[in-house]
């Protein structure tokens, strides 16, 4: 199995002076076709994180440590015109609804001619086709293609963002949000293309969102970030049965506030912390249930414990006994 990403300790700042630590130390690995799923609150990283991977960081942010390999290249130091030859073709981006790089002003099959005209050599009626594919893995009916995007669903448009993007048969998709702002029923329309595509076409994803049921859903791993750090790590198989984290199982048994679709959460109480000025501690230990006396005087390392990655003094002697190490 070859990896597409793989990042080391990235570290993202937004500022200079009193900087705000947004994302630190944050370690990912990617396989080929492996949708990897990033949870949390809002604020928690996952854009800042995901920017930085696809190099689409705009000050104030800066990406301060770390490295980024992807598809063996390394991407944090890659000049503009390789990095803009891999866009599209090597890693492409999807965000949230209505955020989309979708051009107001030209229509759906211009879009499309657009990007394998600039990636490819592919003859005008090899380019018709392709996106006339493309469309129909989305359910998407090919008249679309003379259409302007303002005469489009926001789900419509979505689905045809998410097949934009695979159109050139990138090796990793990042998608941010890609369903917030969408209501329940294109969301779950969103999902099954999603899954059927997958089945069509083999592709990585890091699937960026503040719903822990639907990165479930859709993810084989799942990454969960707190106060821009990440607190566990596991398949999403064993997640469902055993999330180890107290942060986590908040995640799990609170519903994602349908009023703020940013991503707040209704049922955890107390926010997370100034990212101005990290604390020796555990940092959900303000708002932790089982937070002890080591928890509010001594930083947690992220461990690995074979069935899982998790940042947690607690709850790592459960996994111990769960594994039968007594660890
Ligand atoms: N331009 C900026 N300047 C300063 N701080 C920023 C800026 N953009 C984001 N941040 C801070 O960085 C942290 C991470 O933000 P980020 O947008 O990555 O979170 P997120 O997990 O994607 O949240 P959401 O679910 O709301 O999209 C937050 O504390 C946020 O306030
Ligand atoms: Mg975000």
């Amino acid at each position: 199995m070859s990896v597409i990403v793989q990042a080391e300790n990235v570290s993202v700042d937004y500022g200079r002076k009193n900087p705000v630590h947004a994302v630190r130390n944050v370690s990912l690995t990617i396989e080929e076709n492996q949708f990897v799923g990033l949870v949390g609150e809002s604020g928690c990283g996952k854009s800042t994180l995901g920017f930085a991977l696809a190099r689409l960081e705009r000050p104030p942010a800066q990406i301060i440590s770390g490295t980024i390999q992807i598809v063996g290249q390394d991407w944090r130091t890659l000049a503009a015109e390789p990095l803009r030859r891999a866009r599209w073709t090597e890693v492409s981006v999807v965000l949230q609804s209505g955020m989309n790089a979708l051009n107001p002003i030209m229509t759906i099959g211009a879009q499309f001619k657009d990007v394998m005209e600039q990636h490819t050599r592919m003859s005008p009626a090899e380019i018709v086709a392709r996106a006339e594919t493309m469309l129909e893995m989305v359910q998407i009916q090919p008249e679309v293609l003379g259409r302007y995007p303002h005469e489009l669903s926001g789900g419509m448009k979505q689905r045809i963002a998410i097949a934009l993007a695979l159109v050139l048969q990138p090796k990793l998709v990042i998608m941010d949000e890609p369903t917030t702002a969408l209501d329940m029923v294109v969301q779950r329309q969103i999902v099954e293309n999603l899954k059927e595509l997958r089945r069509q076409q083999a592709f990585s994803m890091l699937f960026i969102s503040h719903d822990l049921g639907l990165v479930l859903e859709l993810a084989d791993q799942v990454v969960v970030m707190y106060a821009g750090e990440v607190v566990e790590r596991q398949s999403a198989t064993s997640m469902l049965d055993h999330p180890w984290h107290p942060y986590t199982r908040a995640l799990m048994h609170s519903l994602p506030d349908p009023e703020n679709p940013k991503g707040s959460y209704e049922g955890i109480p107390g926010t997370p912390p100034d990212l101005h000025h990290i604390p020796t501690a555990c940092l959900y230990a303000p708002r932790c249930p089982l937070a002890t006396d080591v928890c509010r005087a001594q930083t947690p390392p992220l461990e690995d414990l074979k069935v899982v990655d998790l940042r947690c003094f607690v709850t790592r002697e459960e996994v111990g006994v769960h594994v039968g190490t007594g660890a």
